[in-house]
Formats: structure tokens, C-alpha cells, sequence
């Protein structure tokens, strides 16, 4: 792929996948580290920052809460504001991006300042009571419209009062939202307690950064308030969630052998390398030492043939994004597979439930769907077709992958959403050997 790219895009099948990629770098990550160069003391640098739109948002808003941010060739220069952010002067525009409202919510409202938080029409249909509750009890101003959704108005509120929360689901980004709002929070420990294994990010690099927060199980702690952030540099492992992009795509067209290098290896994200080799695929990961919070390695994977399984409670938490792609990966194997547990996927960028399965019935497979479940009863062939992405980066980013198997290829309305989180997704799946037009 060169030059501008259409709107509209067609994938076809054109021979084996082949080709080492490093894949772009963690989108979660660079969040995080954003936010917190922003509240340390001195210049921070974040390379191999993810360069997505979702990201962009969140270093935009934090250049507005007083943070300097400056974009560098492979990521951002932050000179942090010591932990001393300012009212911005009009709404921050979060874009399509759940994580970049919800944490910079916690932050903002932990930093005792005023802000109003909103994002384009997906974000402003996604529930905010989840991230309104445990703050207001913490002592944070916040209204929501219809008392549901965004914008979300922070007043200004006194320093905030530590917490013991139990998530009613797993959220990272809930989770994330309390620590950030209680990193100024009044001499105390913060606990929150989880039902599920959502990814842990954001301990990880409080942690890191000196922060007293210890992790058990489901449940981390955080003492209040937190030493002063001290800069840093951070260096953002690939994205473990671009990364099942092309593992899906290796393991459905046949002859390909595809190197994936700086994978972030988490245990709280491998869960779709997890299902991928519970379905039989040619999988092998290889953790190398990383510098710093993240654990990294290499994953090779070889086309084979899948079988159907079930993806169910932990392992589907620690999957959630990765459900469009596996659900490619279910309609090409042998019997059924079951999502189970999956009712957090009605409220991400789409109703990832229902636009999941018209990706799936769009291949001409057998799909069948519940309020928080999806049943894929796969076959070897497909026709293929067209698939309205409805706006959802991964939607469309599955639909080409499909494509790369499918009989007449896959058709995807509209692209661009891919900008979301990985603008090189396109140039990379072609440089592997995907025929894209
Ligand atoms: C994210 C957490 C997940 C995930 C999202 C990124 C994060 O959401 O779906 O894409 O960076 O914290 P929840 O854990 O809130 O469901």
C-alpha cells in the first residue's frame, strides 16, 4: 500500500503471509505513558509511542491540562507538569477513544480541577456510570448526560478521599480511572477489587515509577498519596492486540509463516494467543528480558488447521479486544465455537456482539447470537462479501484479515476507523503479502 487510501478497500487471497513485522506499539501503554509523564517533574520521552488517533486525543488533552507535549519520529516529549494540572480552557476531546475519557476523567478529578470531557458520536453513547460512581464516593464533582453518558462535567472538588471498591465488571480502564484519581488522595490505601483478570497496565507502571501499589489476585492496592513522579523514559512494547491481527491472518492462509517482534506478553493480554492455540494454531512465543514494566518477546505463527473452542469468563477478559479477530479465526475451524461472558463487548466503539457476527455471516458462516454471547459454527470455505465496519477499527481490521481467505474477498465500506489505533495496519499487512485494493 502506498499513497492515499481509499475509503472503501478490498482484501483477497494472494498466496502465503510471510515476513517479520514489529507491530505498532501498545495503544493501552501509551496512554498510560502519557499520563503519567504528565504528572511527573521534568522531560519524559515515550518511543515507539502507538501514533493513533485514540492516543493523539489523550496527549492533545494533556497538553491542555498544562502538560508540554511534543511529538518526536517514534513518539512524544513531555515535559510534566509536577503533578500541578491546570482547567483547561474549553472541552477536552477524548475522539473515539473509551480509555482516553475514562482515565483522564480519574485524572482530572483527582487533580482538583474543572474540566468538561467529551468525544465524537460512538464515545458519546458509552456509559459513564461505571467511572461516575466510584469517583463521586471518593468525593469528585462529576455529571454525566442523562446521568449515563458523555460529556462529562468535572467540577472542581477538594483532595479526594481513598476508597475500597469492588468492580461490578472487569474494567481496566474503571480500575485505571480510580488509581489516577487517587494518586493526590488523602493518607489512606486504595483497594479495588475485580471479578475478572483486566488488564493491570497501569499498576504495573505506578509500580515501576515508585509508587507504592501491590497487586494480589483480583484485588491491588494503592497506598495515598502517591511521592512525586520523577520523569522518565519509556519505551512501549507492540501491541499485543495488533499483533492478532496478523497471527489470525497467518494461521488462516495456508503456507504462511509470519515473525512478530517487541510483542508486549503481559498475561493480562495474551489471551487471544491463548484461545489461538487452544484452536490448534502454530504458535510459539518466545519472552525476552524488557527494560521496563512490560514483559516482551517474539511470536512466530505457522498457517494449520483450527478447531472450534470456547472462550469463556478469565481467558475472555484477558481476550476482550480480540473477539472480531478470533471470531475470523472460529469461522474457519472445524465444529463451534462459543464467546461466552461477553456482554462488555454491547458497549465498545460498536455493539461489537452484533458487528462481530454480520463480519461472521458476511463470509457466509453459520453464526448465532445472545445478549452476551456468540456462537460460530465454522466452515473451511467462504465466499465472502461486503462488511459495513460500522466505524469500529477492529471490525475493519477483521474483515480484511477474513478477506485474505475468502473466495471473492472481503469488501470493507470504510476503512479510515483503522487511524483509530493502528494508522500502519494496512501498509503492514500488505508488506506481509495480503493483496489489498
Ligand atoms: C483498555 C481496557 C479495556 C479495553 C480497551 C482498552 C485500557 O476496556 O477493551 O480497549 O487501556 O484500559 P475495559 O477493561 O474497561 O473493558
Amino acid at each position: 500500500m502506498s499513497g492515499d487510501v481509499p475509503r472503501s478497500l478490498r482484501s483477497r487471497p494472494a498466496g502465503p503471509l510471510r515476513g517479520t513485522v514489529r507491530p505498532i506499539g501498545d495503544k493501552s501503554l501509551t496512554h498510560r505513558g502519557l499520563i503519567l509523564a504528565s504528572l511527573a517533574r521534568g522531560r519524559s520521552t515515550i518511543r515507539e509511542a502507538n501514533p493513533g488517533e485514540d492516543c493523539r486525543a489523550t496527549a492533545a488533552a494533556l497538553g491542555a491540562l498544562g502538560a508540554r507535549v511534543a511529538e518526536t519520529a517514534s513518539g512524544w516529549e513531555i515535559d510534566g507538569t509536577g503533578g500541578r494540572l491546570r482547567d483547561p480552557e474549553g472541552p477536552l476531546d477524548l475522539g473515539n477513544s473509551g480509555t482516553g475519557i475514562r482515565l483522564l476523567t480519574g485524572l482530572v478529578a483527582g487533580a482538583g480541577i474543572a474540566a468538561t470531557l467529551t468525544g465524537d458520536d460512538s464515545l458519546r453513547k458509552r456509559p459513564m456510570g461505571r467511572i461516575a460512581e466510584p469517583l463521586r464516593s471518593m468525593g469528585a464533582s462529576i455529571a454525566l448526560r442523562e446521568e449515563r453518558t458523555p460529556p462529562i462535567v468535572v467540577r472542581a472538588a477538594g483532595r479526594l478521599r481513598p476508597l475500597s471498591f469492588q468492580l461490578p465488571i472487569a474494567s481496566a480502564q474503571v480500575k485505571s480511572a480510580i488509581l489516577l484519581a487517587g494518586l493526590g488522595a488523602e493518607a489512606g490505601e486504595i483497594l479495588v477489587e475485580e471479578p475478572g483478570p483486566s488488564r493491570d497496565h497501569t499498576e504495573r507502571m505506578l509500580a515501576w515509577r515508585g509508587v507504592g501499589v501491590a497487586r494480589e489476585d483480583l484485588r491491588v492496592r494503592m497506598r495515598t498519596p502517591a511521592p512525586p513522579l520523577a520523569a522518565f523514559d519509556f519505551e512501549v512494547p507492540g501491541d499485543p492486540s495488533a499483533a492478532a491481527f496478523y497471527a489470525v491472518a497467518a494461521s488462516l492462509v495456508p503456507g504462511s509463516d509470519v515473525l512478530l517482534e517487541g510483542v508486549g506478553l503481559n498475561p493480562t493480554r495474551t489471551g487471544a494467543l491463548e484461545a489461538l492455540a487452544s484452536m490448534g494454531a502454530a504458535i510459539e512465543a518466545e519472552p525476552r528480558e524488557g527494560a521496563g514494566p512490560e514483559p516482551i518477546g517474539t511470536i512466530r505463527i505457522r498457517a494449520a488447521k483450527l478447531r472450534g473452542t470456547v472462550i469463556a469468563g478469565p481467558l475472555l477478559v484477558r481476550a476482550i479486544d480480540e473477539v472480531p479477530v478470533l471470531a475470523v479465526a472460529a469461522a474457519a475451524a472445524d465444529g463451534e465455537t462459543w464467546f461466552r461472558d461477553a456482554g462488555e463487548l454491547r458497549v465498545k466503539e460498536s455493539d461489537r456482539i452484533e458487528s462481530t457476527a454480520q463480519l461472521v455471516r458476511s463470509l457466509g458462516v453459520e453464526v448465532e447470537t445472545g445478549p452476551d454471547w456468540i456462537r460460530i459454527v465454522g466452515r473451511p470455505d467462504w465466499t465472502g462479501g461486503t462488511v459495513d465496519a460500522q466505524g469500529d477499527h477492529r471490525i475493519a481490521m477483521s474483515a480484511l484479515v477474513a478477506g485474505c481467505r475468502a473466495a471473492e474477498g472481503v469488501r470493507v465500506d470504510d476503512v479510515r476507523p483503522v487511524e483509530t489505533s493502528d494508522p500502519r495496519f494496512l501498509a503492514t499487512i500488505a508488506s506481509l503479502g495480503a493483496d489489498l485494493s
